[in-house]
């Protein structure tokens, strides 16, 4: 997290952070520009970027897509949806005007080769007239069948290497980074055909929120935690991604992805990576991204009888979240009635290294279950020796230290205190720090964060090519059992906090799965 050394401090924008940097003079090119994670997520954090100050003068937006538009089409569509999105207000609507006269479009196929060579000339005339210096930063934010053809499109055109020592070519890649590891491979093969892996920034924007990058302040930045964060106080780890959503209007895409691969090979696994990996030396890209690859590279491969036993796979049915009646998975748009697709994953892992040998992890995920809630838990050994009469404990359950990712972002203590009175009775409590009462500075959103992050040349929080490898050797023996159907799909209803499976893996060894 190394700061932009080419920038100066903002002292005069309110909503700039003192440590923040603008972003350096560059094109931002968005491939996908007419798509839903444009509007949804890179032009309101673009917005935001330019409302507090951190775009330079020198900056322009290219968007590239099928559907025809002018250069005015394409600034008005992104204004109505910015304005939409709740942007807006007098200063970021002049800041906005001043800044998107900047934007262009080409229209075109990626397959099309006069497509890149209306984007070269495009280009070119951006580092002309608006001083953009001959930066680039390429957004893949297209259906991943387009993404060799983009990369291939970019370095047959020559864009896919720096023009100068003092410019740069970088490359935003969306997730999914290949829908196994074959496919991820394959793809690493296209991308460093053109591009350096320096150039490559791999986007997962779990790694973008405040509170998973808190993991790291936490565990680093205390001398409290650490000494105990390992397998002497530590029994076990639970890791849950919860979703009271259920696929939306993305049934198509999530037949093909399911929970295993949408959220367990990158958001569950980059989380892990960060509560399990050891202290880094250096606080930048290698430092940390050289930690989480041996982090992961100790979590245990399961073979074809693990995954029988130690995995979970269900799909929720018709039920009830948050007062109202939904559809199960099968009868949602763009699915199939017969779909075996998984919406909820629950796993039981092993990390084989010294400070977590013996501690067992355990990972689940869904959708439509009761809230949305990501945390981590960390459930410590109980006492070895209790000296107080059976009477005097009222519901003690050994201490616990929650990481909560989101909602309510912040740390929770669980521990046992005497109960108010002349009588000497012991219960679990709760110490909870909130983020949004500790501090008055304002959130950025996590697309906004890893786009100046990718600007500013930071690829801290963006993950590495040996990084999407490891996560899935994890997952793919998952896969082929699924697919050689070695494995039952379970059934949960909607709004219930998963099927019976998953609470007898835990059962199995003597624990259960707490309710956040
Ligand atoms: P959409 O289907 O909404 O948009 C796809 C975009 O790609 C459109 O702008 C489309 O242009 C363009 N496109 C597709 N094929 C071509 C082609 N052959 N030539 C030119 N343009 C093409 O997808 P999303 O925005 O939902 O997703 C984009 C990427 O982001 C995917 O990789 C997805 O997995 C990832 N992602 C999306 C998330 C989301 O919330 N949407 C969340 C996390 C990741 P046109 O329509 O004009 O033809
Ligand atoms: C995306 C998945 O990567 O993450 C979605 O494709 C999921 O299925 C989303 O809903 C969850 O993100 P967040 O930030 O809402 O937890």
């Amino acid at each position: 997290m190394s700061s932009n050394p080419t920038a100066a401090a903002d002292d005069v924008n309110p909503l700039a952070d003192p440590e923040d940097r603008p972003a350096p003079p560059a094109v931002f090119v968005i491939f996908g520009a007419s798509g839903d994670l444009t509007s949804r997520k890179l032009m309101p954090a673009i917005e935001r970027l330019a409302v507090r100050r951190l775009l330079p003068p020198g900056f322009a937006v290219v968007g590239v897509a099928r559907t025809e538009m002018t250069d005015d089409d394409f600034r008005e569509r992104m204004r109505e949806l910015v304005e939409k999105g709740g942007g807006g207000g007098p200063e970021a609507r002049h800041v906005w005007d001043s800044f998107v006269g900047a934007f262009r479009y080409v229209a075109g196929d990626y397959d099309d080769a006069a497509t890149f060579d209306r984007l070269k000339e495009v280009l070119d005339e951006l580092d002309r007239e608006r001083g953009t210096a001959e930066n680039r930063l390429f957004y893949l934010a297209t259906p991943p069948s387009t993404f060799p053809t983009v990369i291939n499109g970019l370095k047959d055109r020559g864009l896919s290497r720096s023009s100068s020592e003092n410019a740069f070519s970088r490359i935003v890649i969306e997730k999914p980074y290949g829908h196994d590891l074959q496919s991820a491979l394959e793809l690493d093969r296209v991308v460093h055909e053109a591009f350096d892996e320096n150039q490559v920034y791999r986007i997962d924007h779990y790694l973008g929120k405040e509170t998973v990058q808190n993991v790291l302040a936490l565990r680093f930045a205390n001398a409290t935690y650490e000494p105990i964060w390992n397998r002497r106080y530590v029994d076990h780890i639970q890791v849950t991604v919860a979703e009271s959503l259920g696929v939306e209007h993305r049934g198509s895409f999530y037949e093909q992805a399911g929970a295993l691969r949408d959220i367990v090979q990158n958001h569950v696994m980059q989380v892990l990576a960060m509560t399990l990996m050891e202290p880094p030396v250096t606080f930048d890209a290698d430092g940390i991204r050289d930690e989480k690859v041996k982090a992961l590279k100790a979590v245990e491969i399961l073979d074809a009888e693990k995954v029988k036993t130690q995995v979970v796979r269900a799909q929720y049915t018709r039920g009830w979240v948050g007062g109202e009646e939904v559809a199960g998975y099968r009868d949602e748009e763009g699915v199939d009635p017969h779909s075996t697709t998984e919406t909820y994953v629950a796993m039981k892992l092993k990390v084989d290294n010294w400070r977590w040998a013996g501690v067992p992890v355990y990972v689940r995920t869904g959708k439509r279950l009761p809230k949305r809630v990501t945390e981590v838990a960390l459930q410590f050994h109980k006492v070895p020796h209790l000296p107080f009469h059976l009477k005097q404990v009222e519901d003690l359950e050994a201490d616990s230290l929650v990481l909560r990712i989101q909602p309510d972002e912040g740390i929770s203590f669980r521990f046992g205190a005497k109960i108010p009175g002349q009588a000497f009775r012991i219960r679990s409590v709760s110490m909870d720090f909130f983020y949004g009462a500790a501090f008055l500075e304002e959130t950025p959103d996590a697309y906004e964060r890893l786009l100046l992050d990718a600007l500013s040349g930071d690829a801290t929080l963006f993950i590495r090519s040996d990084e999407v490898q490891r996560a899935w050797r994890i997952v793919d023996p998952l896969l082929q059992a699924w697919e050689n159907d070695d494995v039952p799909v379970a059934k949960y209803e909607a709004g219930t906090w998963g099927p019976r499976e998953a609470d007898e893996l835990l059962e199995a060894d003597g624990r259960r799965w707490r309710r956040p």
